[in-house]
């Protein structure tokens, strides 16, 4: 099974990402789930200004993309999902993994996981008015990894399209082990497809995944795509020339100077990126992270350019 899902992860996989990706490793990803489009309560214009990540004129020359929700807000959830629908989304994401704090605190994203009557009130809420499919994208519970279970035949009273299980609670953040044999458990029990995330760095980690849940519908990478963006094309034997990193970062510091952003802006983008990046090249740590003190965007592009050839 080769199907493979690009992460969401905010800050770092928007559409200026996907796309040099996409450039760069045609076919590698076969699509993306969009990082989290968050619903609040009231005004649905203010959210949609903020959602050009996901437009499709936007992604036109991206990889295919799943925008992502989240929230609990029934209403807001119906009427953004379906103008995602208006525009040309055949589906939306969402998003009942995220693990951060103040999100969780809220009963949002991996913070509804040992709240099973309100899971089932979301998807009542939702499911009878939308006019888009809806996949899932979860962890195995929020405090213990035991919360999924409880969820699994509400899960199953929906049509959802695919499941996606983080199998980590939402207190261990993006740390600590995964829970293989949790995953395999749900994945038995679910009636939906089933697609596998988390730690995916190696084309072995890769092997393994698949050789031991052969019925995974697709596997999704996030870090490991960062850390090695060849890693996909690796997994599915696609041509690479033998200066893919180097035309990828180079092509990404081109997208980046190009953001309508300020420099400062620009700069925070492209050490964000760098600390990931540098691992898929041969650069010692120390080398990487000589750049890193730099201030000034033309600077550090350029040194970069220069150490990454
Ligand atoms: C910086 C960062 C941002 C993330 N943002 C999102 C997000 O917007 N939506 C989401 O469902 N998961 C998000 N995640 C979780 C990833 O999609 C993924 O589940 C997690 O990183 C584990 O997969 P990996 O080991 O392949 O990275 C984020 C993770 C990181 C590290």
């Amino acid at each position: 099974m080769d199907t493979l899902v690009l992460a969401p992860m905010q800050g770092l996989t928007e559409v200026l990402f996907r796309r040099v990706f996409h450039r760069c490793f045609p076919g590698a990803f076969d699509y993306a789930v969009s990082p989290f489009l968050s619903l609040t309560h009231g005004n649905l214009n203010d959210a949609w200004k903020k959602i050009t990540d996901v437009l499709p004129e936007v992604n036109a020359d991206s990889m295919a993309v799943v925008p992502q929700l989240l929230g609990k807000e029934v209403e807001e959830f119906v009427a953004l999902a379906n103008r995602l629908g208006e525009v040309g989304y055949s589906e939306v994401n969402w998003n009942i993994g995220c693990p951060m704090r103040r999100v969780a605190a809220k009963h949002r994203g991996s913070g509804i996981l040992p709240y099973p009557d309100e899971v089932r009130q979301v998807l009542d809420g939702v499911m009878p008015r939308l006019k888009v499919s809806l996949s899932i994208k979860m962890r195995l519970g929020h405090q213990h990894d035991d919360e999924i279970l409880q969820l699994i035949p509400i899960l199953n009273d929906y049509p959802l399209r695919s499941v996606t299980i983080h199998p980590r609670t939402g207190k261990q953040q993006y740390g600590g082990a995964v829970n293989p044999d949790r995953f395999g458990e749900c994945m038995a029990l679910l009636s939906h497809p089933v697609i596998y995330n988390g730690d995916i760095r190696t084309v072995d980690d890769h092997s393994r995944v698949v050789g031991r849940f052969p019925g995974v519908q697709a596997v999704m990478i996030g870090r490991g795509a960062l850390y090695d963006p060849t890693l996909p094309s690796r997994i599915k034997q696609l041509p690479l020339s033998s200066d893919a990193i180097a035309c990828f970062i180079h092509e990404l510091l081109d997208a980046i100077q190009a953001q309508p952003i300020s420099d400062e802006a620009k700069l925070r983008k492209t050490k964000e990126y760098w600390c990931l990046l540098w691992h898929a090249t041969t650069l010692s740590e120390m080398q990487a992270r000589s750049v890193l003190h730099m201030t000034d965007l033309d600077d550090l592009h350029t040194a970069i350019r220069q150490i990454v050839k």
